[in-house]
């Protein structure tokens, strides 16, 4: 297990987490934690359950895509929820304003706590995501996903957008703000022009993390945890470093550990 101590350090990294607690009253290793997503990319419920377990020490957050969800269900959601783990729901959901709402009602009753809408649906769906959220007493955080990364400029034009890449997501996160979200999933190099856009009450999610040395695996726009948070981010998610690693607890220790050094605390061994 990975020793952290505090040290007297002001960052410029939010340090409040989504439950309201200022984190800075937390133990070293427990703000670590705060800012670490693990994608439980598994093809079932086992599996899952089994990873959570295996990390239970190191990770406190775990997000289920849709391989996860549509294999194991909303049960998934609920029993890692009952368990005490805070779920990043990631279905980036993209329909008409009334179905999507009504799936963020969904989502909230399943316990998730961060859940992802397409900004692409417009803004009387952004709207109407927001406005559902905004009803409930335990909502989740909205994030809006812009441009998917594998979409590049031709790819864009292929669906109408004569946009660069980067203009679209300015355009749709504005979208997205402008609609009351102020959550965004975002690749490391978008962070720094997104946290210019939200300020500092912007919740930024940023995938494409990859420790010092790691295999990259089809991910191509990487970064280190560090790079992300300077930029930025407020939680890294990470996948398969860890869920592949030949021992994923270690393997998230060492992200905790460079996450903690990235937050201005140090470990002691
Ligand atoms: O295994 P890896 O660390 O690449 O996993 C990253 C996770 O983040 C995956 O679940 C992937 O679907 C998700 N993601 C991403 N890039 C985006 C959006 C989401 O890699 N732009």
């Amino acid at each position: 297990m990975v020793k952290l101590v505090a040290m007297t350090h002001a960052d410029s990294i939010p340090s409040r987490s989504l439950s309201g607690l200022d984190s800075s009253q937390l133990s070293p290793l427990e703000q670590a934690k705060q800012h670490l997503i693990v994608a439980l990319d598994v093809p079932t419920g086992e599996a899952a359950l089994a990873l959570a377990a295996q990390l239970e020490d190191q990770c406190q957050w775990f997000k289920v895509g849709l391989e996860l969800f549509i294999a194991a269900g909303p049960a998934i959601v609920e029993k890692l929820a009952g368990q005490g783990h805070s779920v990043f729901l990631d279905l980036k959901l993209h329909d008409i304003p009334n179905t999507v709402a009504a799936a963020v009602r969904s989502a909230a009753s399943l316990g998730a706590s961060l859940l992802t809408v397409h900004a692409a649906g417009g803004p009387a769906m952004l709207l109407a995501a927001q406005e559902a959220a905004a009803g409930l007493t335990a909502a989740p955080q909205l994030l809006a996903v812009t441009v998917l990364t594998s979409m590049d400029r031709a790819q864009l034009a292929a669906t109408g957008v004569a946009a660069e890449p980067a203009e679209q997501v300015s355009l749709l996160a504005k979208l997205g703000l402008e609609s009351g979200i102020r959550g965004f999933v975002c690749s490391p190099q978008e962070v720094a022009a997104m946290r210019a856009l939200t300020g500092p009450e912007g919740v930024l999610v940023t995938p494409g993390i990859r420790p010092s040395g790691a295999d990259k695996g089809d991910q191509k726009r990487i970064a280190t945890p560090t790079f992300a948070l300077n930029q930025g981010a407020s939680y890294l998610v990470v996948g398969r470093p860890i869920t592949q690693a030949d021992d994923p607890a270690l393997a998230a220790e060492a992200i905790l550990f460079e996450i903690a050094e990235a937050l201005g605390v140090a470990p002691t061994e």
